[in-house]
């Protein structure tokens, strides 16, 4: 076996998503279990981190034993022992360091959304093709184990026809006004000109999910709301919320699939996991969460006859049978991030693309739209 060293750039690693995702869960632990084994090579990620405070990231590297760090993104592209850039910085940032990195002939890959805007996410897309790189999209919530579960049954025609989907996601995130409940986001999520709001972060997701699991979407009905007018930031200073906190939305699918997701940080959790899907079929249904999928047959369908008058004397959460685990499910990251960079190594498959990645942000600004219109948006197929 031989071993091949694949140089990968980190920038803007030092945020939540950087370092627990992509750094420590996925390409510390590839180091870790000893690369990626391909035929009869073995592939090892070799990384260097960027980012704009040279303080911030000595001690990141020094607390995960990565020897090399610079905020000098510009050597670091100029050197030809790193073949990726990969980057988890602020959605305001993404698309010039994507342009950078292409203009230096790196493969790239990136966290969603890959910008605010679909012309420019559609365009950073365009730009990667014709420079003829590799390129790659976060769409993470393809290898939860729960969504895993779900395929796997569907495989296996247990729904019979999918008819609908209600889709839950969402938790109470803190306002930082209250002593000892500071919040557990960054601010940045609650204000529009920083790259916040919950549909252009949430629809990127749902377009990739209900495209991937239950149909193409062609049509989009979306309410948004900022229900919580002023958040804490991390100085403690109050700031006004200046996007969208809540959103309401109707997806209709090219497979008359209809899709309904309520994704929101103002709701109290009284369901099984931060997200959940109800899905509906002629012969069975499933609630699909991050790691569990629990199933319900047409045959053990409860019968429910409406009288208010009495207590409920259906447990409607018996009958349900929790799907068990018939494979290892590693990190959801870390799966894509091999998939990813065998692509580049091996010329493997890599759908997972800018291209497909602007779906989502053209969800995300049809979404918007369409809150604004008040009415239904067709989604156009984007060229
Ligand atoms: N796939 C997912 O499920 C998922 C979940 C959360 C966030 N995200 C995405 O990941 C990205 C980061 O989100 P986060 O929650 O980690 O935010 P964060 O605020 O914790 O981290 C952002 C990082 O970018 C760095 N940064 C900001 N501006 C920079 C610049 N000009 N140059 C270099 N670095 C810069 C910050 O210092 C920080 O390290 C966002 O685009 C977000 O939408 C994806």
């Amino acid at each position: 076996m031989t071993t091949q060293r694949i140089g990968i750039i980190l920038n803007g690693v030092t945020g939540r998503m950087g370092t627990n995702q992509h750094l420590v869960r996925s390409l510390l632990a590839i180091q870790k279990q000893g690369g990626i084994v391909h035929g009869d090579t073995r592939l090892m990620p070799d990384i260097i981190l960027t980012g704009r405070s040279a303080d911030k990231l000595a001690a990141l590297a020094a607390a995960h034993g990565v020897e090399k760090h610079t905020t000098d993104l510009d050597a670091a592209l100029g050197d030809p022992a790193y073949s990726i850039f990969f980057d988890a910085s602020g959605t305001p940032h993404r698309i010039p360091f994507l342009e950078k990195a292409i203009a230096a002939g790196k493969h790239v890959y990136c966290e969603k959304p890959t910008a605010s805007l679909t012309a420019d996410a559609l365009g950073i897309a365009l730009k990667a093709e014709a420079a003829g790189v590799k390129n790659g999209t976060v769409q993470d919530k393809l290898w939860l184990p729960g969504i895993r579960k779900f395929l796997a049954a569907k495989e296996q025609g247990f729904f019979g026809d999918l008819l609908s989907v209600r889709g839950e996601f969402g938790y109470w995130v803190f306002t930082g006004h209250v002593h000892d409940q500071p919040a557990q986001r960054p601010s940045w999520n609650y204000r529009g000109e920083d790259g916040g709001g919950i549909i252009i972060d949430m629809h990127c997701h749902w377009r990739y999910v209900i495209d991937n699991l239950f149909g193409e979407v062609t049509h989009v009905f979306t309410h948004a709301a900022t229900h919580i007018p002023e958040r804490i930031d991390e100085r403690g200073q109050p700031y006004p919320c200046t996007a969208d906190d809540s959103a309401y939305a109707l997806f209709k699918t090219k497979t008359g699939v209809v899709c309904q997701f309520n994704s929101s940080w103002n709701v109290r959790v009284r369901r099984d996991d931060l997200l959940t899907m109800q899905v509906d079929g002629t012969l069975g249904s499933a609630i699909v969460g991050l790691r569990k999928c629990w199933t319900q047959h047409a045959a053990a369908t409860p019968k429910p006859v409406w009288n208010p008058d009495i207590d409920q004397p259906l447990d409607f959460y018996a009958g349900w049978n929790e799907a068990p685990d018939t494979t290892a499910y590693d990190n959801a990251f870390k799966i894509q991030w091999e998939l990813f960079l065998k692509h580049v190594a091996f010329d493997t498959p890599f759908p997972w693309t800018l291209r497909e990645g602007a779906k989502g942000v053209q969800l995300a600004e049809l979404s918007l739209q369409s809150h604004t219109e008040g009415r239904w948006i067709e989604v156009p197929i984007l060229k």
